[in-house]
């Protein structure tokens, strides 16, 4: 059996965790032959709540779960840990945008950031989920000096899934019959959704699909998607954004499918002319443990103009938390 693996989920007695955690423990981010311990980190009040999740996955029997350790204290929940899911944060009501929560949230990232810089392995992989998600795993990666900002990505997984579901519907395919698939930028409103690339079962997309519908309907769906469900349940997705950080952050760890990329929101080094020092959603490959944006992709003025929109937000969203960033 080889020797477990230490992975730390923050917010573990909220929603998305409440998934989450079940699909960690059962093995699905690395496999049936991997032990996990997990790291529960919550904030104080709420240990309560952690303490009756912990007891279910203690009824489970979970195989893999070799322990669990909770704590309302970041420097003992991330000490040594390989893995991070920074899901702890408030989500958003109806009516309001992700980067409403930037006030609320932010501090947490600063603090956390610092505590994995230091007592984190140094080859930690730390997925921000909380929102919004984007300028959260910023603030972590400023504050995080022993780290490289190449440990920290935020989640731009549940935007590319839900891309990739629209159009196989419209197209009649499976979702896995798509390649190439990109989600440009923040995950919020500003989101954009291109099909230029994606290959439908070897097909271009755009050849299956009237521009009208992807301009009119596509795009401002998966935009806006996050809200619908809010609309829908009275809550913010939670199973759908624990599928999405399992996925992320199993193709991190275990690379892309040859010939397909997958969308991951990454510190920009100034590629595709994006503004270097924002955390932009590109689409990446991954070999080894290693994420790199795919170069040299053909951008047309729709594409162009659209990349520059919601570059333009996360640049507001990064100077209204300049005072959290080192
Ligand atoms: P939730 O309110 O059900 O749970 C959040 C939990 O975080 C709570 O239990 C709370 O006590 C805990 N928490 C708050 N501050 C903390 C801290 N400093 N340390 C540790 N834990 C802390 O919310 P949820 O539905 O699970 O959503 C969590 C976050 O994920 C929200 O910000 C939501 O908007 C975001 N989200 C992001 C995506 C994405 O695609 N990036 C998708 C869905 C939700
Ligand atoms: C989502 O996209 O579902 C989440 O970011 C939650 C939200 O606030 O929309």
């Amino acid at each position: 059996m080889k020797s477990p693996v230490h992975i730390a989920v923050t917010g573990a007695a909220g929603q998305i965790s409440y998934s989450l955690l079940f699909r960690l423990a059962a093995g699905a981010l690395l496999g049936k032959e991997q032990p996990i311990v997990l790291h529960l980190l919550e904030i104080t009040p709420a240990m309560s709540a952690l303490q009756g999740v912990v007891m279910e996955l203690k009824d489970c029997a979970f195989p893999l779960l070799h322990r669990i350790e909770v704590t309302d204290d970041p420097r003992v929940a991330f000490k040594n840990v390989d893995y991070v899911f920074l899901v702890g944060a408030r989500p958003r009501g109806p009516g309001m945008e992700r980067k409403d929560l930037l006030e609320v949230n932010a501090e947490i990232f600063a603090v956390q950031g610092k505590a994995l810089s230091d007592v984190a392995s140094r080859k930690v992989k730390v997925l921000v989920t909380g929102n919004p998600a984007n300028t959260n795993a910023l603030i972590a990666l400023s504050n995080a000096p022993d780290l490289k900002p190449e440990n920290f990505s935020a989640m731009t997984r549940l935007d590319h899934n839900r891309s990739l579901s629209q159009l196989a519907e419209k197209c009649g395919v499976l979702p896995a019959d798509i390649k190439n698939m990109i989600v440009w930028g923040n995950h919020s409103t500003t989101q954009y959704p291109d099909i230029h690339h994606a290959k439908v079962k070897g097909q271009d997309a755009l050849s299956l699909v009237d521009n009208d519908w992807y301009v009119n309907e596509f795009i401002p769906i998966v935009q806006q998607r996050g809200a619908e469900i809010i609309k829908a349940r009275g809550q913010s997705s939670a199973a759908s954004a624990a599928n999405a950080a399992i996925g992320q952050m199993r193709t991190w760890a275990l690379g892309t499918d040859p010939g397909d990329w997958v969308s991951m929101a990454v510190l920009s080094d100034g590629n595709y002319g994006i503004e270097p020092g924002l955390v932009y959603s590109f689409p990446v490959t991954v070999i080894d443990g290693e994420v790199n944006v795919v170069r040299g992709l053909d951008i047309n003025e729709f594409s162009w103009k659209r990349m520059r929109i919601t570059e333009a937000e996360l640049k507001e969203e990064r100077d209204a938390v300049k005072h959290l960033l080192k």
